[in-house]
């Protein structure tokens, strides 16, 4: 495989590299990540591939936004040294039929929505991880759930790789951003940036003593009230297991999904 020969031939120069998994449409989270990859090690490679398995049938897979001159113009700015863009032939076998499935971490929060959802990510992040085999691979907080069954899958299958998570980057209004941003429509882009402030508000009550139960029966009446249509979560759970939390007593942190129309927003933030 043409990455794996430009990997050995980097390695043999004894350096080390990065991987930063992407789906494209490449913004400023993105990039973030790419800059970590160029602090952390020699070379930087980042992959961009629309994975077809962690979309559920009515998901936006045919639709999802592709970029790829602009990204490629991006990737270059960035210094990013090569870019692995596999179509989906060449990464999933006709006959393919192994999944990744990773437990506990996967029964709560996003995968209650979107069931399959962190089979495909892990199943597709563990095949670019055996493809690229970089000594780092960089995820945001953004997606924090997601981050943690990276690690887990990592450290349970032995897989010889640092998995670093980097910080989410927001509109200076406090919307994370995200490639799925642009289905906003001029409304809803308003009423966006509110799931940030009402998490940031809570968390401050939370960690001023404020009362978990009461504060997140609130925060979710404000979503309400802002105009958000329909809350999939809004809850205090443990930083590293994701279990629900009464109290504050290990690292916590809140977490929300929310829909706006038809477009699904998640945010979330240490409560200290
Ligand atoms: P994608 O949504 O393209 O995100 C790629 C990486 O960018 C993920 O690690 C995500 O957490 C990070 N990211 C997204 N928005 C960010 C923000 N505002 N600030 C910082 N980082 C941000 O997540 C995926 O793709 C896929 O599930 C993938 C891991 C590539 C597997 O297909």
């Amino acid at each position: 495989m043409e990455l794996r020969s430009h990997v050995s031939a980097w390695r043999k120069d004894g350096l080390t590299i990065s991987l930063v998994p992407t789906m494209g449409s490449l913004h400023a989270g993105h990039l973030s990540l790419m800059k970590v990859g160029k602090e952390k090690s020699d070379k930087v490679i980042a992959s961009i591939f629309v994975n077809p398995l962690q979309f559920a049938p009515d998901e936006d897979f045919e639709t999802y936004p592709r970029e790829e001159n602009c990204d490629i113009l991006k990737l270059v700015e960035e210094g990013v040294d090569l870019l692995f863009a596999p179509n989906v032939n060449e990464m999933y076998r006709q006959n393919s039929k192994t999944t990744i499935n990773v437990g506990g971490l996967t029964d709560c929060l996003c995968a209650l929505s979107r069931p399959g959802f962190f089979d495909g990510v892990a199943t597709v992040v563990t095949k670019l991880l055996l493809q690229a085999l970089p000594d780092i691979a960089i995820f945001g907080e953004k997606d924090y759930q997601q981050l943690l069954v990276i690690k887990r899958f990592t450290t349970d299958l032995d897989i010889p790789v640092e998995i670093i998570g980097a910080p989410t980057i927001r509109e200076k209004d406090g919307l994370a951003l995200s490639s799925r941003n642009i289905y906003l429509d001029p409304k809803s882009r308003s009423i966006a940036p509110s799931m940030f402030s009402i998490l940031s508000q809570h968390a401050s009550n939370i960690s001023n003593g404020s009362d978990i139960k009461k504060s997140l029966k609130l925060a979710r009446q404000n979503m309400h009230d802002l105009g958000f249509d329909k809350i999939d979560y809004l809850d205090l759970r443990n930083s590293q297991t994701l279990e629900t939390c009464s109290d504050l007593k290990r690292p916590s942190r809140l977490f929300a999904a929310a829909w706006l129309g038809s477009t699904r927003l998640i945010d979330n933030l240490t409560v200290t």
